[in-house]
């Protein structure tokens, strides 16, 4: 058996971030293809061939061509042993989003070269910031008319803040995109159209000096001599200890479409990314190479796969070994729990996992008793801080068609707001169910779910809501004075935590000026 250092030593996690169609299907697929999880290019997502992505669980999704899933998928390459964690890439699933960020160690930010920097990868990078999350950049599409890729560059170091430093250079683009320059391995990668749904054999010249570059690549030969020369002097050089601070990002340009380019950054990707991060718990630091095994629930998800009608708790590994059949402590509940039936996921396919290690995600399946945020571990009791939900900004109520139905509709509710689909606000003034969202389509889906899961048809109506946050005080009689003097704007969430609802800003600003004694928060750590 191999030592746990050795273990945590290969795994790199990380997930992908970037604007909606600049390439991040495309490009999963071609990872999972280097990792040999794939024989064939064209059956992730494989629009035409009428075959989907596993994640894929909806048929709404698949109509909205969105996956609301977030899979994992774990593949070995090179020497390490890699997990790639899909971010669901609607701006409706933020929150969603956020939380599987916070269960990476690393980011590959994909750029429509064509297109540049745009909106939804500003707001993603602000997120891996909150962490300082190392971040790797691949430049997409050189087999279309691209803009300046120096340019580009130069809006990524603007808007989002960090340095650029170019692993790979390329060579023309569009109709004329020849390869790429590998600055760091002095070498001429040469690219070939048509070979995108595999592994290709490429042609590499050696040195930028060397006279075969005149006979293969033309006058461009000395064209690329001189960008070389100029890129060199006038940007980054790579540094790992600023990538490592998220200061920096190795950049690489390539074409995930033509499957040219995205090895050269899975090689910078387990070369320099990091191996599996320690944590903070409430109470201290915990070290992936700790004996002792701890892990937190990032997501819960049901109905992954029609065949399995269960729901499954995403952990992310932090410390020790996780072994087929072994006794786990459940912190929040005080309990030990036999954990017989995780699961992997390589790559897409669910296996029964025999061992992980820090940095690994294993499934847990999960009958109603695990949380969004929940701390497991080998023996003692800490949690792990950092899991937040975010108060939502829309607000409905929800009403059922049929009456008799509302224990089953706030079972329902109940259990797709621990899996952090939707939050759930009970007034205790009356029996109103509020449904809050932080995207509008997430409503679609709470009734499209409530009635293929749990029977239950629901509507919605308009609610004067507009804002809720979560309510503490550090006295108890301070909170129980709060409570019965706003009585009628305060309710309780899925986790029975009292919030305020207030239906105007105006009102909220009120009541927290009327009590300053109240803390009012707009995230709720789990
Ligand atoms: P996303 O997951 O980030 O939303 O992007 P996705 O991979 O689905 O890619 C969006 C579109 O861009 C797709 O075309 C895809 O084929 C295309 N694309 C991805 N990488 C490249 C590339 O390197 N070069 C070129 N020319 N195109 C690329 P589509 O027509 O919208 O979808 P499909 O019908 O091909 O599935």
């Amino acid at each position: 058996m191999s030592s746990i250092a050795q273990e945590v030593g290969k795994r790199r996690t990380f997930a992908i971030i970037s604007h909606p169609d600049a390439g991040k299907t495309t490009i999963t697929e071609k990872v999972l293809l280097f990792g040999h999880a794939l024989q064939r290019a064209g059956t992730v997502k494989g629009k035409k061939s009428g075959q989907h992505a596993k994640s894929d669980w909806m048929e709404m999704e698949k109509e909205r061509g969105i996956s609301v899933t977030t899979s994992v998928m774990q593949f070995p390459y090179a020497d390490a042993l890699v997990n790639l964690l899909d971010t669901p890439g609607h701006e409706d699933f933020s929150e969603d989003t956020y939380r599987t960020l916070t269960a990476v160690d690393s980011c590959l930010m994909v750029i429509d070269a064509a297109k540049g920097v745009e909106e939804r990868t500003v707001k993603l990078m602000e997120v891996t910031r909150l962490r300082d999350t190392p971040i790797l950049t691949f430049m997409n599409k050189l087999d279309r008319d691209v803009r300046d890729p120096v340019e580009v560059m130069d809006e990524v170091e603007e808007v989002l803040k960090i340095a650029c430093a170019p692993i790979t250079w390329p060579i023309g683009m569009g109709k004329n995109f020849k390869g790429v320059y590998h600055l760091l391995r002095d070498e001429v990668i040469l690219y070939r159209s048509g070979q995108g749904d595999r592994i290709q054999e490429v042609r590499r010249i050696a040195g930028l000096d060397n006279p075969e570059l005149n006979a293969v690549l033309g006058a461009w030969a000395d064209d690329l001599r001189e960008e070389v020369e100029l890129v060199k002097g006038a940007s980054h050089e790579f540094d790992l200890d600023a990538f490592l601070e998220g200061r920096l990002t190795p950049v690489f340009f390539g074409t995930a479409l033509g499957n040219f380019g995205v090895d050269h950054m899975l090689d910078g990707l387990v070369e320099w990314a990091p191996t599996p991060k320690p944590r903070e718990t409430e109470s201290g630091i915990v070290s992936p190479f700790d004996e002792t095994f701890s892990g937190f629930v990032f997501k819960i998800q049901a109905n992954m796969d029609p065949n399995h009608r269960d729901r499954i708790a995403f952990m992310r590994i932090v410390s020790g070994r996780y072994e087929q059949g072994m006794k786990l402590r459940h912190v929040r509940l005080g309990k030990e729990v036999r954990v017989a039936d995780a699961l992997t996921f390589m790559a897409g396919d669910r296996e029964r996992a025999e061992e992980a290690f820090a940095g690994d995600i294993i499934g847990l399946h999960n009958h109603g008793t695990i949380q969004l945020g929940d701390t497991f571990t080998g023996g003692p009791s800490f949690r792990f801080t950092g899991i937040p939900n975010f108060a939502p900004e829309l607000f409905r109520r929800i009403r059922l068609k049929d009456p008799l139905k509302a224990k089953q509709l706030q079972k329902g509710l109940l259990q797709l707001s621990e899996e952090g689909a939707v939050q759930v606000f009970r007034p205790l003034r009356n029996n109103d169910l509020i449904v809050g969202a932080v995207g509008v389509l997430q409503f679609d889906v709470v009734v499209a779910r409530l009635r293929s899961e749990y029977k239950v048809d629901a509507l919605y109506e308009p609610i004067n809501v507009a804002t809720a946050r979560w309510v503490t005080a550090e006295d108890p009689r301070v909170l129980e004075a709060f409570q019965s003097k706003c009585y009628d704007n305060v309710a309780l969430d899925g986790s029975d935590n009292l919030a305020y609802i207030a239906p105007t800003m105006v009102n909220l600003q009120l009541a927290m000026e009327r009590h300053p004694e109240v803390q009012f928060h707009k995230t709720k750590e789990r």
